[in-house]
Order: structure tokens, then C-alpha cells, then sequence
């Protein structure tokens, strides 16, 4: 009984998840267009505006650098390594943005944050990134919201952010409406040097592996930023959420889309249903996890095993880091290696950094894809541990 309820259940997951797969589709630029503020759609959409507003509960901010010591050392050269917050709620990405202590040059920096500079672009072209922050500032109304994955429509899905579409090119109609719409900022990307247009690094979603990702940063000797100590050229990973999940390895790329596991769907006083766009962890709802329960009875334990494991090692690789990165420095200073010996160390300790930063800067821990996630771990610390071999104390 027990194994037909489920097979049942599973069926009829498989259909909703079929019948609810929507195309992605990407907007129409140049049009002129001005942002409907989520305000405006409060009385159309009263449950899922409600929804919306609740994101101003998840509010806590964990400081990084206070919580992981090594990257103080692991990040010199860029302001991340002063101060680096965790990620919050939607409704505090511009104050986030404005307050993080690390200087902004250009409105670039607003890309993941507020609809309007995402219209901003779409009406003036690449030209917008190069504003000064400054005065995009004056021009910045709200925090993520509806025009993001909506455009003007109110409820259909539209990627607004077109580097998105540019590096899905035909595949991106291919691609899980809901999942495109968090794709959009959920994302590893690079500022392109000449332009400072936002740029994902890979063409296709065959590239979206961290071994295509480094491979096209190095034929483009891309750089964040140069180690002033080591003189090691570090790339900077982002938020790989989508290339993570949609990844090599991931047990339930093609059956769930993002939306399905962190938006839940509520039901009003009126007993009609919405989906929340209360973004948060699967882990803090409870329908989401009635949902999961005939394959996971236990989510979180499930869940929190995985992170475990991840962050144990996550840690331990990169205290090894921080320990290369001092040893290199010393190297660096004592003026006894040559520019050959300290170059092939550099490389390895460019490369062991993208790995392991692949990791640590994924919202999940792990929880995405742990094939994937050890995968990237192992690398890194093959290539650290072999940098390490090549200094001679
Ligand atoms: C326009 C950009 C943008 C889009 C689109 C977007 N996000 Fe986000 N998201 C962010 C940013 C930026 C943050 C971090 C906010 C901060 O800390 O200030 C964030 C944070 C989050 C968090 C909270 C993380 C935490 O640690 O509490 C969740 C969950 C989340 N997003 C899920 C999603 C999902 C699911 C989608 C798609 C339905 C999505 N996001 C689409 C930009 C975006
Ligand atoms: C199969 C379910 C599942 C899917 C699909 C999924 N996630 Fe997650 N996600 C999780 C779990 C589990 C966690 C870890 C939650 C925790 O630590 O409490 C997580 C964590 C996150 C976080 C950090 C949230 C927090 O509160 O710390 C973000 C952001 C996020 N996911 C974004 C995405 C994006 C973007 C996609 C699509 C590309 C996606 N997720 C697809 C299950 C999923
Ligand atoms: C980060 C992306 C994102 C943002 C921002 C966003 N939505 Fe959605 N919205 C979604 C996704 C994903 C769905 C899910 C389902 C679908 O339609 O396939 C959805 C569904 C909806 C629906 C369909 C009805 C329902 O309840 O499922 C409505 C209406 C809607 N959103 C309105 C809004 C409004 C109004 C805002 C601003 C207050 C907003 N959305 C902001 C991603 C977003
Ligand atoms: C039909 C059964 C089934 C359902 C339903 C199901 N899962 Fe899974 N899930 C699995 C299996 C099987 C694995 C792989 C387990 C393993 O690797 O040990 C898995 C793995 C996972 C992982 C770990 C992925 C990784 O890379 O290690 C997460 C997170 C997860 N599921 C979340 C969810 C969530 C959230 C839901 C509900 C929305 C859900 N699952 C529904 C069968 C299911």
C-alpha cells in the first residue's frame, strides 16, 4: 500500500511538474519602458504582494570574515576580505549594496539589486553600465521585485536580464520558465573589461562546469584582482546557485525547477492558492518539506548531513589556502625563487582558489549538488596541495 501511495505520489509530481513547465522567454529592449512598482500591483495580487513584503523578515546578516578568518588572507587585494555579508532577503539587496563599507564605482554594481537599473539597460543599452553609482542611486525606487521576472506583466514570466538569454542563446528556450527567473541573478558573472557590462563566462549550458568556466577565464586572462602580497591574479567567484543545480552530478535538475523548492504554495483565507514569493529555505516550509516527505521523511536531517560535510571540508581547504597564500608571500619576499618557479605556483594557487571559491561563495553548502561540490573541492585541494609541494622553507 505503502509503495503504491508513493509511486502515486510520484506520478502525479512528475505531471505537475510537467504541466507547470513554462519556456523561458527573454523581453523586448529599447521599448522605453517604466517600471510598475510592486506597490502597484498590491490590490491585483493582495496574497502574493503580501508575500512579497514578508521578505523584509529575513533580515539576520552573518559577517563572513568575522565567521571564516582565512578569507581575510584568501581575499587581500579586494574589499571583500574587510567586510563580507551573507545574503538576505530580496527586500534588502539595495540597502545591502549601499552599505557594505566596500567602494562602488559604476551602476554595474546594481544589476542583481533593483528593477530599475535592469530597465535601465534594457532601454539605453550596455552604455548604462558605465553610470556612476551615484547617479544610478537617485534613480533606484525599490529592491528586487516584480519587474525582475514579470517585466510589466504582473504574472508571466519574462528574463529581463538579457547576459542571461545572451549566454543561453537558443537554449534558453529550452529552459524551465522559473528557473531562468532566478538564473538571472543567481549566477556566477564577470564585469567585461572594456564594456563593464555584466557577462556570464560560458555560451551554453554544456559550459556551465567550473572546468569550462576556468578554461574561459584563463584563455581571456581574466583577473578580479591581484594579490598585493603573492602578486597571484584571483579570479572572484559570485553566487553559482544556477550553474551549481543545473550542473553535472544533480539528482533533481530536470524534475524541480527553483520556484519548486523555494516558493511554496499557500492557500488564502478564501482557501485559494498563490505561490509565496516569500524567498527562503526549503527548510522553513513546512508544505515544501510535506512535499519532499515520501523520498526525504527527514529533509533537514537530510539536508543538514550534507552541509556538514561540505563546510568541515570547505573550512579545512581553506585554512590550507590561507596557509599557501602566506607561504607564497614569504616565498615572494625572499627573493630566492625566480619568476618561472613563483609563476607555476601562482597559476596553481589561481586555479585551486576558483575551485574552492566555486564552493564557498554557493548559497546552498552543498545542498544543490554535493557531486558537484566535492568534485570542486577535490580539485582545489589537489592543486593547493601541489602549490605547497613547490615551496621550499
Ligand atoms: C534581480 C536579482 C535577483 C533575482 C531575479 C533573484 N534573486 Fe534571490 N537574491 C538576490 C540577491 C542580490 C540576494 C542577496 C540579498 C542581500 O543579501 O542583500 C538574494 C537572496 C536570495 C535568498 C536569501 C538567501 C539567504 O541567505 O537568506 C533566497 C532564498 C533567494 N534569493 C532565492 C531566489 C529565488 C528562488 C529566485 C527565483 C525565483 C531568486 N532568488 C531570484 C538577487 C536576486
Ligand atoms: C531540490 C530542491 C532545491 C532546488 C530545486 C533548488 N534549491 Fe536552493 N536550496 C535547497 C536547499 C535544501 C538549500 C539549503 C537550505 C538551508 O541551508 O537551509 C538551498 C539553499 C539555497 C539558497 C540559500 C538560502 C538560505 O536561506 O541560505 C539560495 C539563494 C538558493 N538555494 C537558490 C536556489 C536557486 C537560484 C535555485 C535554482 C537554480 C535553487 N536554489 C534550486 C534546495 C533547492
Ligand atoms: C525573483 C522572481 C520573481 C519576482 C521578483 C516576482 N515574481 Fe511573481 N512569480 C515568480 C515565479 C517563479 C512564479 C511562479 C510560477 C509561475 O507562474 O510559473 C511567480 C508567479 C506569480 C503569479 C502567478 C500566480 C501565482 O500565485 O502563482 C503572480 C500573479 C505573480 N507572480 C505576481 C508577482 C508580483 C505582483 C510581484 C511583485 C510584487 C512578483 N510576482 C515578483 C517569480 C517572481
Ligand atoms: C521521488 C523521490 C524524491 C522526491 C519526491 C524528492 N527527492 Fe530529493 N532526492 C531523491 C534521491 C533519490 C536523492 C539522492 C540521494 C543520495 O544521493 O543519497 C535526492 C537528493 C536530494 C538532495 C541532495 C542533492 C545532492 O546533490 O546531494 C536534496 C537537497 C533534495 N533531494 C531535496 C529535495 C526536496 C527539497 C524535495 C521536495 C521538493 C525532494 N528532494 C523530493 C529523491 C527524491
Amino acid at each position: 500500500m505503502k509503495k503504491i501511495l508513493m509511486l502515486a505520489l510520484c506520478m502525479l509530481m512528475i505531471v505537475t511538474v510537467c504541466v507547470s513547465a513554462q519556456a523561458a522567454t527573454a523581453t523586448q529592449t529599447g521599448t522605453g519602458v517604466t517600471v510598475i512598482k510592486a506597490a502597484d500591483w498590491a490590490e491585483t495580487y493582495p496574497d502574493v504582494y503580501a508575500s512579497y513584503e514578508k521578505n523584509a523578515e529575513n533580515k539576520d546578516i552573518i559577517d563572513h570574515v568575522e565567521e571564516y578568518p582565512m578569507i581575510a588572507t584568501v581575499y587581500e587585494g579586494m574589499a571583500f576580505n574587510k567586510f563580507y555579508g551573507s545574503a538576505r532577503g530580496h527586500y534588502y539587496t539595495v540597502q545591502d549594496v549601499t552599505s557594505t563599507g566596500r567602494p562602488h564605482a559604476l551602476a554595474n554594481c546594481f544589476t542583481c539589486k533593483t528593477p530599475d537599473f535592469t530597465a535601465k539597460v534594457n532601454n539605453e543599452g550596455v552604455s548604462a553600465y558605465q553610470i556612476p553609482f551615484e547617479d544610478m542611486l537617485a534613480e533606484v525606487n525599490e529592491s528586487v521585485s516584480c519587474y525582475n521576472c514579470h517585466a510589466n506583466t504582473g504574472n508571466e514570466l519574462v528574463v529581463t536580464h538579457t547576459y542571461l538569454a545572451d549566454a543561453m542563446g537558443e537554449e534558453l528556450a529550452g529552459l524551465n520558465a522559473e528557473t531562468a527567473s532566478c538564473a538571472q541573478c543567481h549566477v556566477e558573472y564577470y564585469f567585461a573589461p572594456e564594456t563593464k557590462a555584466v557577462t556570464l563566462p560560458y555560451d551554453s549550458m554544456a559550459a556551465m562546469h567550473p572546468d569550462a568556466i576556468l578554461e574561459y577565464f584563463e584563455e581571456m586572462q581574466f583577473a578580479d584582482y591581484t594579490n598585493p602580497r603573492t602578486g597571484v591574479k584571483q579570479i572572484k567567484v559570485q553566487h553559482p546557485e544556477f550553474e551549481t543545480y543545473m550542473g553535472k552530478g544533480s539528482v533533481h535538475a530536470s524534475q524541480f525547477s527553483c520556484a519548486d523548492c523555494h516558493m511554496e504554495k499557500a492557500t488564502n483565507a478564501a482557501g485559494e492558492t498563490y505561490t509565496s514569493h516569500y524567498w527562503v529555505s526549503p527548510l522553513a516550509s513546512e508544505s515544501i518539506q510535506a512535499s519532499c516527505a515520501a523520498c526525504h521523511p527527514d529533509l533537514s536531517g537530510f539536508v543538514k548531513g550534507i552541509q556538514a560535510k561540505a563546510e568541515e571540508r570547505t573550512v579545512a581547504i581553506g585554512t590550507k589556502l590561507e596557509t599557501l597564500t602566506n607561504q607564497l608571500a614569504d616565498a615572494v619576499a625572499a627573493g630566492t625563487y625566480t619568476e618561472e618557479e613563483l609563476d607555476a605556483i601562482r597559476q596553481l594557487n589561481r586555479k585551486g582558489q576558483f575551485y574552492w571559491d566555486f564552493v564557498f561563495v554557493e548559497n546552498s553548502e552543498g545542498a544543490h549538488n554535493s557531486r558537484l561540490t566535492t568534485e570542486c573541492l577535490d580539485k582545489a585541494e589537489a592543486l593547493i596541495d601541489e602549490a605547497l609541494t613547490l615551496i621550499k622553507l
